[in-house]
């Protein structure tokens, strides 16, 4: 605790807070466009924009929309873009096999969007949950999810990511070991630059459904996933998580969710130094979003809060569906 200068009434806090030119100068941090990931949902079709009904504002659009939305990202000049596959259940199977198909939506969103808007970034997830028929992010055998069997999974499914030009790599499965058998194959198959940011404190979290919704991995997934994610009791154990992930090749780590995992974020900024990311995740949208629709928050300034909030807990940068409203206020 830093000392205070002078006693009252020689020292009055509140003169730093009298006028807004004063409050900005002394702000101790600042939300930029430059700090935003915004994640969209793709699915097939043409000229498809369909609504999820538990994300307000939030739909699953067809490649061409998925490529003008990445326009629209860049004019407002949002750096990254995170995508996500609405994966038709007749392409799901116990093996997740269209994981690594080239062919496959985030592929194809990727490589459209890339030739269309070359300046963007984009992040894809490494998890086997929207193309396995149990919905889960590892392969299940007897109700196991087995480890090491899914490492050979993800790793074919990066290198296609990697080869449709995808920027950042975003592991979400909480496999042990991942991040090193990925980095190696990325070294082994003339990748060096492709970027890691490892989920490396991701949480078994209630967080996450309206995304299973969005994914259409709601009704397929069987149990819980607190066999991989972690449990939310622990802080601990989320550092020596991200020891892991950062000794085994990631170059960046995200905590999920957000909001309520700001102590995470916090204690990772500063005992690693690196750089930290947040999920503010599908059903903490969902909840500011509810209270919006019925009047009960005001929509701009609580975004701006608490997007806010993730740059004091000390993060680098936040993924977030508000991407495009909170750019659009910076103006
Ligand atoms: C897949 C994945 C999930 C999210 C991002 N990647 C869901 C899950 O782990 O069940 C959640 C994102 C959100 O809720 O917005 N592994």
């Amino acid at each position: 605790m830093t000392p205070l200068a002078a006693p009252f009434p020689h020292c009055r806090p509140r003169r730093l807070r009298r006028t807004a030119w004063i409050r900005d100068m002394v702000a101790e941090t600042r939300l930029s466009v430059s700090d935003l990931i915004w994640p969209l949902f793709v699915r097939e079709g043409e000229g498809m924009e369909e609504p999820v009904a538990s994300l307000p504002g939030v739909s699953r659009l067809s490649v061409d929309r998925a490529v003008e939305a990445a326009q629209r990202a860049a004019d407002l000049g949002i750096p990254c873009l995170a995508l996500f596959p609405y994966t038709d259940a007749a392409d799901k199977n116990p093996e997740a096999t269209e994981a690594w198909n080239p062919e496959n939506l985030v592929n194809r969103a990727t490589r459209a969007i890339k030739a269309a808007v070359p300046g963007i970034g984009v992040l894809l997830d490494v998890a086997l949950d929207p193309y396995n028929s149990d919905g889960h992010d590892g392969i299940v055998r007897d109700g196991t999810i087995l480890n090491d069997e899914t490492l050979i999974a993800l790793e074919k499914m990066a290198l296609c990511q990697a080869e449709a030009g995808c920027d950042i790599l975003g592991p979400s499965d909480m496999m042990d070991g991942r991040i090193g058998v990925i980095r190696s194959a990325l070294e082994a198959h003339d990748f060096p630059d492709t970027l890691i940011m490892s989920y490396a404190a991701k949480y078994a979290s209630v967080f996450y459904g309206p995304f299973r919704d969005a994914v259409g991995a709601t009704g397929a997934l069987k149990g819980d996933k607190k066999t991989y994610q972690m449990d939310p009791a622990n802080s601990a154990e989320a550092m020596r998580e991200v020891a892991i992930d950062l000794a085994e090749g990631a170059d960046m780590v995200m905590v999920k969710p957000g909001l309520p995992y700001l102590d995470i974020c916090g204690r990772v900024k500063r005992e690693f130094d690196v750089p930290v990311f947040a999920y503010q995740v599908s059903g903490e949208y969902a909840m500011l979003e509810a209270a919006f629709g019925h009047g009960w928050l005001e929509r701009e300034r609580t975004v701006l809060e608490t997007l806010g909030a993730f740059k004091r807990a000390g993060c680098d940068g936040i993924l977030t569906y508000h991407a495009p409203l909170a750019a659009e206020l910076f103006g």
